[in-house]
């Protein structure tokens, strides 16, 4: 639902004919399509489990209000002040200074996510299909985790379906059926809620859900660490999809008199919601199958499709489940790949079809890398998320706070005519709290402060 507010005509020559959400339902649907994904439901609660449940959730959702959220209003003010990407919104900015060198930055961070998260998605249509063919059935919990064994193991299908999930967002991107996308996400991204919403009940009246709960929700502040603290900032960046340049395209797309804080404030609550509801699912459900919560990157493979064999109906909530979280997964990808495609239509001059194949293609071997190498996949996911978000977050904020001339923020802010009396405190957030918080995370988790 993302991709037909990144590509218009009116991108490459700003003019006043520039192409703005119709609403704010529009704003907010679009901008919640690139957040919720594979972030929320895959990645969310298996870096929870291996980072000692419930104070990680605190931290997170800490982290969430005093960085996210500020961060992301951030990121919009800037796009809807310069009307344009983030790499021009930048250099209109600040003439002649680096501070461009963000959006360079997002497209290497757009390039290592989505070499990881293709592989995911394939994993994601590899369980579409199992659950077609009804291959899940009556397996008991030990061999749901031989199957997701076998899914990393057989190379050769992961990388099958990995290319398969490339050529589909590659299509997308390259041929503008953006609209249509639009239209069935706003159906099938609610449906995904109820569907989790009803998992989430067949899950805590499981057996044993009780610890599983507890897990997620107790905090257990002795597992916290300046690993599990850069963890999470890692993960709200991640999953809010800030740090990186693509809510500044979709700020300039905002029209003047629709409120930036409301619309940061309604996507985070959003995408934070569903991950939640997310573990809410999967930790009763691992508890009450006696599987570990640390499980990694399989977590959410290995869990559902044991609730799936509890249920009635199961064959069909799971098949439409893993169909819609594929669909998540697309959206997300949509606005990954679409980063470096303006980058290389604007920058570099290319052709919108050219552009599409040849990142997507070079993101295609560096799947097929991650595919092979589970270390590589450690390392693109890390890099990405726990250095190179944080470091545009920790820049985003800088600028806004430091560098845009004094009053422009507010003038922004307050541009639909609304006092924002939170100005005062985003202001001091900006340019005290957010930044300092950042890099003391950062530079502590990193170990070296
Ligand atoms: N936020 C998405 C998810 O949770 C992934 C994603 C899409 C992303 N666009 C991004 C992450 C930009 C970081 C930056 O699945």
């Amino acid at each position: 639902m993302v991709v037909f507010l990144f590509y218009s005509p009116a991108m490459q020559n700003n003019t006043p004919s520039r192409d703005t959400f119709s609403g704010k339902f529009g704003i907010i649907a679009a901008a919640a399509g690139s957040a919720i994904g594979l972030g929320n439901i895959w990645r969310f609660p298996y870096v929870l489990g291996e980072n000692g449940g419930g104070a990680f959730l605190l931290v997170y959702l800490l982290f969430v209000i005093m960085i996210g959220v500020p961060v992301m209003i951030s990121e919009l003010l800037i796009g809807r002040k310069a009307q344009l990407n983030v790499f021009g919104a930048f250099k209109k900015l600040a003439p002649g200074k680096p501070w461009y060198l963000i959006g360079v930055m997002g497209v290497g961070a757009a390039f290592l996510i989505l070499a990881f998260y293709a592989v995911v998605a394939g994993w994601t249509l590899q369980y579409v299909y199992f659950s077609v063919t009804n291959a899940l059935d009556g397996n008991t919990p030990a061999q749901m985790i031989q199957v997701f064994e076998g899914v990393q193991a057989t190379k050769g299908w992961s990388v099958f379906w990995t290319l398969l999930f490339m050529i589909g967002t590659a299509y997308i991107v390259s041929s503008g059926i953006e609209k249509g996308i639009e239209k069935y996400t706003k159906i099938l991204m609610p449906l995904l809620v109820l569907i989790i919403l009803i998992l989430d009940v067949r899950a805590v009246t499981l057996d044993g859900a009780m610890e599983g709960l507890n897990f997620l929700f107790n905090p257990d502040f002795s597992k916290l660490n300046s690993d599990v603290i850069l963890e999470a900032l890692g993960q709200a960046f991640f999953s809010l999809s800030i740090g990186m340049g693509v809510i500044v395209t979709y700020g300039s797309y905002i029209k003047k008199n629709e409120s930036l804080g409301s619309t940061a404030l309604s996507v985070s609550l959003a995408d934070t919601l569903i991950a939640v509801l997310a573990g809410v699912a999967i930790f009763p459900a691992a508890f009450a199958f006696g599987m570990a919560p640390n499980q990694g990157p399989g977590l959410v493979f290995i869990t559902l499709p044991n609730i799936f064999n509890q249920m009635t109906g199961g064959y069909i909530f799971g098949l439409l489940f893993f169909m819609l979280l594929s669909i998540a997964a697309l959206t997300s990808s949509i606005s990954l790949l679409e980063v470096v495609v303006a980058y290389f239509t604007e920058e570099l001059k290319l052709r919108r079809k050219q552009a599409t194949w040849i990142a997507a293609g070079i993101m295609s071997l560096l799947a097929i890398l991650c595919a092979f190498s589970d270390s590589t996949f450690g390392a693109f996911d890390y890099i990405s998320s726990n250095i190179l978000l944080p470091v545009g977050g920790f820049l985003v904020v800088v600028f806004v706070g430091w560098i845009m001339e004094k009053n422009s923020p507010r003038l922004e802010i307050e541009a639909d005519g609304r006092k924002a009396r939170y100005y005062k405190g985003f202001q001091f957030v900006i340019k005290f709290l957010a930044p300092i918080a950042i890099a003391l995370v950062f530079l502590n988790g990193l170990g070296w402060i």
